[in-house]
Order: C-alpha cells, then structure tokens, then sequence
C-alpha cells in the first residue's frame, strides 16, 4: 500500500479566485493553466497499519506547517473509500519551497495520484482531478498535462468540477520565468483571500462574470497558437484579478515594490518588441511568459530589476505521473 507519484505545479492564464462550495473546495469559475515541466514535486504514500496517525515529511520538516492540511486530505481519502489505515507521505519539491511560488498544486496532484495507486482504486483522469481538487483548487490542474482547464461544474457534491486538458503541451512554444522578490511566507493564504474577497469586494460579482468571456477568448488564443493573444489575456485576467482583491476589506495587496518594477520592466521589453507578458497570482512573485527565443534576454531583464533574489525556469509540459508501486 505505497506508491510515488511526481506531479508538475501549473501557471494559471485565466485565474481562480473564488469557491462554490468551501467544504468540497469547488469554485466558482473555471479558469485555464500551463502546466509547468521544470517546477515539480515527488510524493510518497504509505498506508501502513503500524502507525497510529499520519505522519508528514515535507521538504525534509516532519509534521511541520502543512502537515495538517495533508492530514485533511488523507481523511477525505479515507471517508471515500473506506480506508483505515493512517499513511506517512513524504514529499519533495524541485523548486525552493521559501520561493513563495505555489507547491500545493503539484503536491496535492503528486498525492491524489499517488494515494489512487498505493489503495488501487483505479480511479480516472476526471477523479484523480477532482481528488486533488479536494486539497488544492489549483492542484485540480496539475492531474492534466499541457493546458489544462478546470470545469466549475454543477453538482451539489462536486464530482463534475475536475480539469481536462484542452491542448497539449507543444501548441504552444513558450517560455515561462518566474521572478522571485521574496522568500517570506505569503500573509494571506489563498483560502482566505478568497473568501475574504467574495466577502468584502464590490468588484467579486463582476470578476466572476468576466470569466466565461475570458476562458472562451483563451481558448481561442489557444487553438490558434497565438503567443500575444495568450499573453495579452493572461496579463488583462491576472490585472483583473488584483483590481479585484484590492477592493476587498481589509484590501489584499499582495505586491511588493519590485513586484511593481519587474511588471514595467516586462512592458519595456515589450515597447522594445519581446513578446514578453506578465502574469501573478496570490503573492509578488512575477512570472513571465515569452517566446522561447527571448529566455534569455528576459532572464537578463528581470535579473536587472534590483530586488529580484532569483529567476526560475519552465516550459509547458506533461500531467502528473507515476513514479514506482510497492506492496
Ligand atoms: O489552489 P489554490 O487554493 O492555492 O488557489 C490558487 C489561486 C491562484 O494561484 C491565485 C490562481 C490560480 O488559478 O492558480
């Protein structure tokens, strides 16, 4: 009853920001991402019959901060499909975890796929994506390679909000960097924020029904491989995003000053004639996509704004995987 699976963390092109349902985590739009191939996570399940609760490795820290959102989902895991055993996970990433970019999405993929094969459940695409949804909304995606879009759904019970891969990862050659301007944890947490935002922000309802719109010109920019139009959407739906998370009260400014310098930075590049756009979800980090043939005068670009520790790299690529079965 132990298994590994590997899952890539996934960039959002049409954000989520707001639930349906809290309980089930099911939002309330759809919303689209890259999946990326470069920023990952491995994880281990092992449902033993020794232990008498869970234990939690993450990033090398037993049963530290985390730990107890793991918990949750293995109860989830369990309450479905009648299981007993209390499991230990360990769960790496290949990308520093103080960078403050999203590893509950590769790690709640990472785990999804790896519970379904250590309790054999045989579960399909849409399950394991809905299973993962169960941690981490945008976890969903990251089951699904390429670019992903997660479908809301209708159901009261959540079974039809799952992502599908709507294009595969080669459509669209791209670049993806990610600017790091702080290692310091977010101080909203994206549940949080969320709710915080339908709460409090006048602009939420106008938010939400933006995005069918948005996902239907996405995926138009998508089947026609269009770099700019991605971009260009990808940036209007991030900016819309914050516009609409600083009208909450208390407002959620999740930018820093470099954050705000590397955007120009991006648009400079841009009025020089690099397709470069910026997208940025639920805290400063900046991240960028650009034709391949501009990695690299980019990278120099964002390397150049004071204030940015460090510059990672993806590219699109393939959905969560197996890793090896035991037992
Ligand atoms: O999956 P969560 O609960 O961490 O929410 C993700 C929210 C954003 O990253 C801001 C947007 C998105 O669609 O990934």
């Amino acid at each position: 009853m132990r298994a590994a699976a590997i899952a890539p963390s996934n960039l959002a092109l049409v954000k989520y920001w707001g639930k349906r349902d809290s309980a089930l985590n099911v939002p309330a739009t759809g919303s689209i991402s890259v999946t990326l191939d470069g920023l990952s996570t491995s994880t281990t399940v092992d449902f033993r019959e020794d232990l008498e609760a869970d234990e939690c490795v993450l990033d090398g820290v037993r049963n530290g901060r985390g730990a107890e959102r793991v918990t949750r989902f293995l109860e989830t895991v369990r309450s479905s499909f009648g299981v007993e055993r209390r499991a230990l996970v360990e769960s790496a990433s290949d990308f520093p975890a103080a960078a403050g970019l999203a590893s509950s999405a590769s790690g709640f993929a990472a785990l999804a796929l790896a519970c379904d094969a250590a309790l054999g459940l045989s579960l399909s695409e849409a399950q394991l994506s809905a299973l993962a949804r169960r941690g981490s909304g945008s976890a969903a995606r990251s089951i699904v390679g390429g670019f992903a879009e997660m479908r809301p759904g209708e159901a009261a019970d959540g079974s039809d909000a799952f992502a599908v891969q709507i294009a595969p990862p080669e459509r669209l050659p791209l670049a993806i960097l990610a600017a790091v301007t702080t290692r310091a944890r977010k101080p909203v947490g994206s549940t949080e924020g969320m709710l915080r935002t339908a709460e409090s922000s006048p602009f939420y309802g106008a938010w939400t029904s933006s995005v069918p719109r948005a996902l239907a010109e996405m995926r138009a920019a998508l089947e026609a491989a269009d770099l700019e139009r991605v971009g260009m959407l990808a940036e209007a739906n991030a900016m819309r995003m914050h516009a609409t998370m600083l009208g909450a009260d208390p407002p959620l400014l999740y930018w820093n000053g470099v954050t705000v310098e590397l955007v120009h930075a991006v648009r400079e590049l841009r009025a020089a004639g690099v397709q470069a756009y910026v997208t940025i979800d639920a805290g400063p980090q900046v991240k960028v996509l650009c034709e391949e043939s501009a990695r690299a005068a980019v990278r120099e670009a964002l390397l150049a704004v004071e204030g940015t520790l460090e510059v990672l790299e993806a590219r699109p690529g393939e959905g969560a995987r197996l890793q090896d079965v035991q037992g």
